[in-house]
């Protein structure tokens, strides 16, 4: 081999390298946003509170109160049949405020037997989620 063609090797070398190298920052940087992307719309999903009705009660512990099932336990009363005597906009009522339900007959019941705890009032969930969850309580 001459010199030059020890050069020329040489640059083809170098030439192929940064080829190679630049192809590989570039997958990198391309992969890169696509997974913080997703990461960041899962994010927004929850913060957006497009959790289901089901997930919203185990979030909020309904079934620490109501039992497992929200069939009933010693701290809550069973929540089915609803439907019989909530409209949604009273139970959504109830839900933000269910002190203001307490002269209801069947509420002083309730005080006697579950004397011990109190429904809590959920006056700082989203309006949207409370609906959602008495959607779901009102197919009970
Ligand atoms: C700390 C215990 C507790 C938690 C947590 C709780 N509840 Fe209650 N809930 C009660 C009690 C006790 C009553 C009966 C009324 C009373 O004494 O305040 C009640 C009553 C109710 C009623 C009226 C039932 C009827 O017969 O009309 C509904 C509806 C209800 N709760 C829904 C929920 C939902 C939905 C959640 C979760 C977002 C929840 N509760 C969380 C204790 C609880």
């Amino acid at each position: 081999m001459t010199k030059t063609q020890i050069w020329l090797a040489g640059f083809l070398a170098v030439f192929f390298l940064l080829l190679v190298l630049g192809r590989l920052f570039k997958n990198d940087s391309d992969s890169k946003p696509k997974t913080s992307g997703n990461m960041m719309s899962q994010q927004k999903s929850a913060e957006q509170g497009d959790l289901s009705a089901e997930e919203l009660i185990n979030k909020f512990a309904c079934a620490g109160c109501h039992g497992a099932g929200l069939s009933g336990g010693p701290n809550g009363p069973a929540l089915a049949g609803l439907k019989t005597e909530w409209s949604r906009d009273n139970l959504i009522n109830y839900l933000r405020n269910p002190n203001s339900f307490m002269d209801k007959d069947k509420f002083k019941a309730y005080r006697g037997k579950y004397s011990n705890t109190l429904m809590p009032p959920f006056n700082n969930v989203d309006i949207k989620d409370l609906g959602k969850i008495a959607d779901y309580l009102l197919t009970k």
